[in-house]
């Protein structure tokens, strides 16, 4: 009713983050205007997705290969830049980075006040622009604690337990924006009309199981026998159903909504898997854990790996807690 639409209207982004911390701690209005800053370049990435295939210069790729040796989509430019301008005047943060720059991006001007480093993935599953499939947005926030000597972000080669905040936005049939700051996980709906990321649901928790799984089979014959013993296990419980949609943060949204698990899991090709642990994997780890879920390598918990470098990648199980355990049990 009309009542509630108003109560509902009124809680933005900004002012739930305030309300999280308490307006007492002078840390909410910059962690206020941080996430509020992230909203701002995603609303332009998803006004930019959304008329993708009217524009010039939007589908397609730049011709450049990243770090990741991946091919360059120009959305996935196109929104890092968004990222870097958003905050290069915000004053929030000292230091960026990002799965398309292969070295931190300073914010030197800023540096005195700045003290947050934002870590991004600034177009995830970006295989499926072109195809106008789900892609998203992860970030994750972490205290600046040292001094960078190298250039190469070495103080930043820290467990996931550092994060002060992770988060994503996803551009699906709606655009959403799903952040902790480790108190719960909550989700925000953009209403277009309003410019707006309006609260739908607060303190999500993830079902303890599910009835879904997600990998990619096609890696079938690059995986080790105990993955494909998981799988053929899966394959044979009735009421099992496989879901992959080539974004990461699509198919995590649908389990932490519906309960399930992903896995994209390291394979004999590639031991270390392929996502991304500073800026795919430990934000959603961070998410799932809020969330009464769990997120492992298979043998760790995703939140105590310490990355060698700054771009490096890990196996990641990630979903409902009995799920994931079971899937971890056959990976001893
Ligand atoms: P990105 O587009 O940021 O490079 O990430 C793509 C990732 C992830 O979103 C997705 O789950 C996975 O790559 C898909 O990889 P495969 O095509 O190898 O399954
Ligand atoms: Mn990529
Ligand atoms: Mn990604
Ligand atoms: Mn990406």
């Amino acid at each position: 009713d009309q009542e509630s639409d108003i109560g509902r209207d009124l809680t933005t982004l900004s002012r739930h983050v305030l309300s999280q911390i308490g307006t007492h701690d002078p840390d909410a209005y910059d962690m206020s205007a941080l996430m509020n800053r992230i909203g701002l370049a995603g609303k332009m990435v998803s006004r930019r997705l959304s008329r993708a295939g009217l524009l010039e210069d939007a589908l397609g790729v730049t011709g450049d290969v990243n770090v990741q040796g991946e091919s360059v989509k120009k959305m996935d430019q196109y929104a890092n830049r968004i990222f870097v301008r958003a905050f290069e005047q915000s004053g929030l943060v000292c230091r960026l980075a990002s799965e398309e720059m292969e070295k931190p991006y300073y914010i030197p001007e800023n540096c005195p006040i700045g003290r947050y480093t934002l870590l991004f993935d600034p177009i995830d599953g970006s295989s499926n622009i072109d195809a106008n499939l789900a892609v998203g947005t992860i970030f994750s926030v972490r205290q600046q604690e040292g001094i960078d000597t190298t250039g190469d972000a070495d103080d930043l080669l820290q467990p996931g337990h550092k994060q002060v905040a992770a988060g994503y936005i996803l551009y699906g049939s709606s655009t959403m924006f799903v952040y902790t700051i480790g108190k719960g996980v909550h989700s925000f709906t953009l209403d277009p009309s309003l410019g707006e990321f309006i609260l739908s649901q607060e303190n999500v928790q993830v079902p303890e199981s599910g009835s879904t799984y997600s990998i990619n089979e096609g890696n079938y014959c690059h995986w080790e026998e105990n993955i494909r013993e998981y799988i053929r296990h899966l394959h044979r419980q009735p009421g099992y159903s496989a879901r992959y949609s080539g974004a990461l943060v699509a198919d995590f949204h649908r389990i932490l909504f519906q309960g399930g698990v992903f896995l994209y899991p390291g394979m004999t090709t590639q031991p270390e898997g392929k996502l991304r642990l500073l800026y795919e994997s430990a934000p959603l780890a961070f998410l799932i854990t809020q969330a009464g879920g769990l997120a492992t390598t298979g043998k760790v918990d995703i939140m105590d790996v310490v990355p060698p470098k700054l771009h490096a990648r890990t196996p990641l199980i990630v979903g409902s807690r009995k799920d994931v355990e079971l899937a971890t049990s056959f990976m001893k």
